[in-house]
């Protein structure tokens, strides 16, 4: 039986996410609660090596979409197995920076991917399990394209692949989230992510207090 709670967060590049889940975890830490993050591909030591592979690896310039599709699922039923599954166990609060919505949009919709396919092998990967709440942190197609685009050209940043692909790309993720946002509105919560840091925070903590249970 398992007593934690699963909590994703979704979103274009440049939407804010990894300041949130910072601010959350720190919230609920300071609140008693104890908190695990983790992010997608990656947070187990298999998983980061995926996600180099992915996203930074010199080899993978003539990665495939199914190969893609794979190897962002192997991550993920490591994760699964690994980390979320026992945690979870254990009644703690996860939160995940991306789960299996993100490879509906960047997989399914993005790249063109057959959708039942995709949900094939993400059923594969995740079983049953599944987030409680979703977070989808949105911010208009320039404004992600812009914070993209500035933090490529900054000369620290390494190569990824994963943000090499063009507008109409983005424009079939977004629409994707909308798709997935419509279809699931009582776990996906769709967050304007263009108001301030603030307002944003205080809309995810009215979103997760439900979830809260102590003790
Ligand atoms: P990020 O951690 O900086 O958001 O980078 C992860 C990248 O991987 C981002 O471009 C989205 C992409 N991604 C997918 O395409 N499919 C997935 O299932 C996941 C988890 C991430």
């Amino acid at each position: 039986m398992e007593r934690g709670v699963l909590i994703t967060f979704e979103g274009t590049e440049g939407s804010g996410k990894s300041t949130q889940i910072n601010r959350l975890a720190d919230r609920l830490r300071c609140t008693g609660h104890t908190v695990r993050m983790l992010r997608e591909p990656g947070g187990t030591p298999i998983g980061e090596e995926i996600r180099h592979t992915l996203q930074h690896s010199e080899n993978n310039r003539a990665m495939t979409p199914e190969t893609e599709l794979l190897l962002l699922n192997a991550s993920r039923a490591q994760l699964v197995r690994e980390i979320i599954r026992p945690a979870l166990h254990q009644g703690e609060i996860v939160l995940c920076d991306r789960f299996y919505d993100s490879t509906l949009v960047y997989q399914g919709y993005g790249r063109g991917l057959d959708l039942v396919a995709v949900k094939a092998v993400i059923d594969y990967a995740v079983g049953d399990t599944r987030p409680n709440l979703t977070l989808l942190l949105h911010v208009p197609l320039d404004v992600s394209e812009t914070r993209r685009l500035a933090r490529q050209s900054t000369a620290s940043v390494q190569r990824d692949r994963m943000e090499e692909a063009g507008r109409a790309f983005f424009e079939r993720v977004e629409r994707g989230y909308r798709a997935l946002a419509a279809e699931e509105p009582d776990r996906i919560k769709w967050i304007d992510a263009t108001q301030n840091l603030e307002a944003v925070e205080a809309t995810i903590g009215s979103l997760v207090e439900p979830w809260l249970r102590v003790g």
